[in-house]
C-alpha cells in the first residue's frame, strides 16, 4: 500500500508548516549554483501543495524567506525575490484552478516593491478561494513576530485599551501574524537539520516535529504523505496521560 492509501482522511492535520531546507546543498551536489537549487525547489512546493490539497490539509505554511536570510549574499537574496515574483506570476492561473488561497506572514513591507505588488495581487485574486490556504512566511522570524506582538500589547496597555490581567495565551496568539490560523499540528523540516531556526516558536508549542534527510528540491508528494502518516501514528497527549 502506498503512504497515501494508509492515511486516515478524518485525522489529517488542519495546518502543516514546512521548513524547506537544502536547496543550496542540492545544487552543489549537481555542480550548480545555489540559485539553481531554489529554482528547483519550486517544483517541490508544487508537490507539497498538491499533496496537501489531495488529502484536504486546510493550511500549508512554507518558510520561504527568513529574517536572517537577508544576510545572504545580495545576489542570492535578489534571485530569491525574483523567483518569488516569477513563481506567483506563473502559478496564479494554476492556483485559481485549484482553488488555492494565497496568504503571507512576515515583514512584508521589507520586501522589494515588485515583490509586495505581486504578492498583494496574488493574495487579492485568490482571496475567495476555498481550497488549501498556501501561507508563505516571507521575511519572517518568530522573534520578529513576538517582538512586534509584545510592542503592540504594551501600547494597548499604555493606551488603556487592554488590562494587564487580560493578557493570556489566547490574547498573545491574537497579536501574532498567524492570528487567523490554527496552530500547526505538524511541522516538517527537510535536509537533515534538526532545528527550528526561529520559525513559529509560539505556535509549535504542541506540534509534532518531523525531520527528514531529503533535500527540499527532492521532496515529493509521497514524502509529504509519509510525514502525515508518521504524524497519525503518534500519540498526542498535550501534557495528559495515555489513559486520559
Ligand atoms: C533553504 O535552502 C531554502 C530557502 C531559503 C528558500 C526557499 C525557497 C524556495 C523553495 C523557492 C521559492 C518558494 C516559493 C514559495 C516561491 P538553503 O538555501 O538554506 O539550502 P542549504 O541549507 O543547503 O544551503
Amino acid at each position: 500500500m502506498s503512504y497515501k492509501e494508509q492515511i486516515e482522511l478524518d485525522k489529517v492535520p488542519s495546518h502543516v508548516a514546512i521548513i524547506m531546507d537544502g536547496n543550496g546543498r542540492w545544487a552543489k551536489q549537481q555542480g550548480e549554483l545555489r540559485t539553481f537549487g531554489h529554482t528547483s525547489g519550486v517544483e517541490a512546493v508544487r508537490e507539497a501543495l498538491t499533496a496537501a490539497g489531495e488529502i484536504r490539509v486546510k493550511h500549508l505554511t512554507l518558510y520561504a524567506f527568513s529574517t536572517e536570510n537577508w544576510n545572504r549574499p545580495m545576489q542570492e537574496v535578489n534571485a530569491l525575490m525574483d523567483l518569488l515574483v516569477s513563481t506567483i506570476m506563473n502559478e496564479i492561473d494554476s492556483l485559481q484552478k485549484n482553488k488555492v488561497k494565497l496568504t503571507a506572514i512576515g515583514n512584508i513591507e521589507s520586501l522589494p516593491n515588485k515583490c509586495q505588488l505581486e504578492l498583494k495581487n496574488g493574495i487579492l485574486e485568490t482571496a475567495a478561494n476555498t481550497g488549501v490556504n498556501l501561507n508563505l512566511a516571507l521575511s519572517y522570524s518568530s522573534k520578529w513576530e513576538l517582538t512586534n506582538a509584545i510592542k503592540k500589547i504594551a501600547l494597548d496597555v499604555q493606551e488603556k485599551k487592554l488590562g494587564v490581567e487580560e493578557i493570556n495565551d489566547k490574547l498573545i496568539s491574537s497579536y501574532l501574524s498567524t492570528s487567523n490560523l490554527p496552530d500547526p499540528e505538524l511541522m516538517i523540516r527537510t535536509s537533515g537539520e534538526n532545528r527550528i531556526s526561529n520559525f513559529m516558536l509560539w505556535q509549535i508549542a504542541y506540534s509534532e516535529l518531523y525531520f527528514t534527510d531529503i533535500l527540499w528540491p527532492d521532496f515529493k508528494k509521497e514524502d509529504f504523505y509519509k510525514a502525515i502518516l508518521d504524524y497519525q501514528n503518534r500519540e498526542r497527549r498535550f501534557g495528559k496521560t495515555s489513559e486520559q
